[in-house]
């Protein structure tokens, strides 16, 4: 049963790939400082796969407290680096706080594989990497526009680093997945989106409807889309969850055909804002009250994935739609 390290196990991507990759027969083990989650996640997990997960709660920054994780754990087989500061907002207001994290985090992860010999990375990234994109829907080899954010360019920069440090080390294999719009949550509704400030449409949807905001504002209907909102690329997370197992099996049966390589996860269908918003009342049988305000600085207009590659060398597929996320939202909201 190989070991897989996972960065950020307690946080809501983090937690649902922990449960598709105990079902998939690996052993996980996980590090969290838990700045933005909570170890109960881990109840959750338990509840679903029946498997107690450990978590060291200790920083990625503290390159003595990674070393001591990877010293007491030998045998990993590979390591699923989720582990990021991730609010776009905040890190217009905070850039140094996230260059520094999220790139020291990386540097000590990759120390640490060379110093105890692991070969197997796999890096979270993000389709904000493409910036306002030229073409749609985008390819991994759509050239990245400049980042509309300080978080959107530590995730150009960490995948920069892996491709300079996978070409140094030839030994060392690397996946990188680029995420379009993660929502939803595990059937169960054991485990979902954490309760923090949201800021991402899905949870403020499902916020708004079970009344915990008044209202919602969709941010801009002025775009030059079909309907005037916003076109994103919506992902169920246990869909993106399998994409990292069968991304880890990818590394571990040494199918790549190069040392670093990249692969969009989106289902491939743009939803405007305005259309999410219909799927969540058509699945919640219930008016969603919102007004419709100024643009969000920062906002791409439309953006989403062409996922050939993920399913012809991963052999992965997108198995749920806007309507399963919005079910598995709702659900998850009103059990929380
Ligand atoms: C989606 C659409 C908003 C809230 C970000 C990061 C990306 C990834 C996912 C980390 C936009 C509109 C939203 C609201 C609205 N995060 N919206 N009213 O900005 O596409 O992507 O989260 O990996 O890297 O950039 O996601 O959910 O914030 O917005 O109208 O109250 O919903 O304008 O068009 P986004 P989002």
């Amino acid at each position: 049963m190989s070991k897989i390290l996972v960065t950020g196990g307690c946080g809501y991507i983090g937690s649902h790939t922990l449960v598709d990759l105990i079902d998939n027969g690996f052993e996980v083990v996980s590090i969290d400082n838990l700045i933005n989650a909570s170890e109960n996640i881990l109840d959750g997990v338990k509840a679903i796969t029946g498997k107690t997960v450990q978590n060291y709660h200790i920083d990625l920054c503290d390159k003595a407290a990674t070393r001591a994780v990877f010293q007491a754990h030998p045998d990993i087989a590979g390591i699923i680096h989720f582990a990021a500061l991730k609010y776009v907002g905040e890190s217009v207001e905070q850039p140094l706080r996230y260059f520094r994290n999220n790139l020291d985090s990386l540097l000590n992860i990759l120390e640490c594989m060379l110093e105890f010999g692991v070969k197997n990375i796999i890096f979270s990234s993000s389709c904000s990497v493409y910036g306002n994109a030229t073409e749609l829907p985008v390819t991994e080899s759509t050239p990245f526009q400049n980042a509309e954010s300080p978080y959107a360019r530590t995730k150009q920069m960490g995948e920069h680093i892996l491709q300079d440090f996978c070409f140094q080390e030839k030994n060392t294999n690397a996946v990188i997945l680029r995420y379009f719009n993660p929502a939803g949550a595990h059937e169960s509704t054991l485990i979902g989106e954490a309760a923090t400030a949201a800021t991402n449409l899905v949870p403020v949807i499902t916020e708004t409807a079970a009344g915990k905001r008044a209202s919602m504002t969709v941010f801009g209907a002025d775009y030059p889309t079909r309907d005037g909102s916003c076109v994103r690329d919506y992902i169920h997370v246990m869909d993106l969850a399998n994409a990292h197992t069968k991304a880890i099996q990818y590394l571990l049966a040494n199918r790549q055909e190069s040392n670093c390589e990249t692969f969009n996860l989106g289902i491939g269908e743009g939803v405007t804002v305005l259309e999410a918003i219909k799927a969540f009342e058509e699945v919640a049988s219930q008016k969603l009250n919102y007004v419709i305000g100024p643009r969000r600085a920062g906002d791409v207009i439309a953006i989403y994935a062409n996922n050939n590659r993920a399913t012809a060398r991963l052999g992965w597929l997108a198995k749920r739609g806007i309507s399963d996320i919005m079910r598995t939202a709702w659900e998850w909201e009103q059990k929380r």
